[in-house]
């Protein structure tokens, strides 16, 4: 099979919004254990955003972002599972944000009919995080009280659900009342602004002086301090992301003073390391979704082209749920 003709976004150097920029591309023939794709729906997520700006380096120049995509199967390497016209997504670090891609096949899962692609292009890098963070980094009980911050967000939305599925007792964070509008449909048991209110104080008010089992908190610079003082004596700190920027000066003794805390900053391609790992993450977060325990919840459709606009947005604090490109 020939390369093919194909249109994505590159960053020539780190740099804003305005450095994503619309080009043509050529995509080669899938070698052996390869598939090559034409892709339906491609997803936008914060890591984007780092990757843009140089936070994360790149493995080589210039650089295509995007972590997550779905699409069908145009044309298979040798030893691949996969076949033309197979209904596929995926979730890697980088390189989605194209109209065709070459992916190797241990890194697809195969598609149910009921999942559409914009719905599978919402779900695979933060619906596969919901799930390791709920399931393995901590086994969330019923009786837990866990803190999820930025919970009108695109993985926010998503654990909220997921919380009220397992039956724990839920406080997500927003920074507006539109979004907490947005937390409570998406089955937070309570919700704080975070803008307006003092969140640890809400949070000791909520438990009764309790504290919370665990805090997921993808915020960081702007909310670790405060999250620390949410846990309970041994709680777990779930850093999973940095939306407000690194934290800097965290220190083993702040884990002491809290109360013997433990603390993790875990990241997904680590919990789906082999083929193996991925398949039984998917098919649990499927599984999830026909349930109809969790549903993809997308605020904000663009085009491809549009890339920076969504950047600019997501940046800014403007989007709830996922945001899905359209090539
Ligand atoms: N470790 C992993 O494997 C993994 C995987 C997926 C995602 N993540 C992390 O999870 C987080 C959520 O990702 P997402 O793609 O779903 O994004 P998102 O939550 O939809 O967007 C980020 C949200 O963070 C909040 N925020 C607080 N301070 C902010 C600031 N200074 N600038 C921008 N936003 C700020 C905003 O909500 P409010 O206005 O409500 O505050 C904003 O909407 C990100 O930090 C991402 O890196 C980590």
């Amino acid at each position: 099979m020939d390369p093919a003709t194909d249109f994505g976004i590159i960053v020539r150097s780190p740099g804003p919004p305005e450095a994503l920029e619309w080009s043509e591309l050529q995509t080669a023939a899938p070698g052996p254990g390869e598939v090559r794709l034409v892709q339906r729906a491609i997803g936008v997520n914060f890591i984007d955003t780092y990757y843009r700006k140089g936070l994360y380096s790149w493995p080589s120049s210039p650089l295509i972002p995007g972590g997550e995509a779905a699409g069908v199967v145009e044309a298979v390497g040798e030893g691949s599972a996969f076949r033309v016209g197979d209904r596929v997504a995926y979730t890697m670090p980088i390189g989605a944000y194209r109209t065709r891609r070459v992916v190797p096949a241990d890194r697809l899962v195969k598609l149910p009919q009921t999942i559409a692609f914009d719905v599978a292009a919402a779900l695979m890098l933060k619906g596969l995080t919901t799930q390791f963070l709920l399931n393995s980094c901590y086994e969330v009980k019923s009786s837990d009280i866990v803190l999820v911050h930025a919970a009108a967000g695109g993985v926010g939305v998503l654990m909220g659900q997921w919380l009220k599925s397992l039956g724990a007792t839920s406080i997500g964070t927003v920074g507006s009342a539109d979004k907490r509008a947005v937390a409570e449909a998406n089955g937070f048991s309570h919700v704080i602004d975070y803008r307006a209110e003092d969140f640890p104080a809400r949070v000791n008010e909520i438990t009764g002086g309790r504290g919370c089992d665990v805090v997921y908190d993808s915020v960081a610079n702007d909310t670790w301090r405060g999250s620390l003082k949410c846990l309970r004596r041994r709680g777990l700190f779930v850093c999973f992301g940095q939306s407000s920027g690194p934290i800097a000066d965290f220190k083993m003794s702040d884990l002491a003073a809290g109360g013997s805390l433990y603390a993790t900053r875990p990241t997904l391609f680590d919990y789906i390391k082999t083929g193996e790992e991925l398949q039984h993450r998917a098919a649990e977060l499927f599984a999830k979704i026909a349930s109809g325990a969790v549903r993809a919840n997308i605020g904000q459709r663009l085009s491809l082209r549009d890339a920076a606009q969504a950047h600019r947005d997501l940046e800014a604090r403007r989007t709830t749920g996922a945001t899905i490109l359209l090539p």
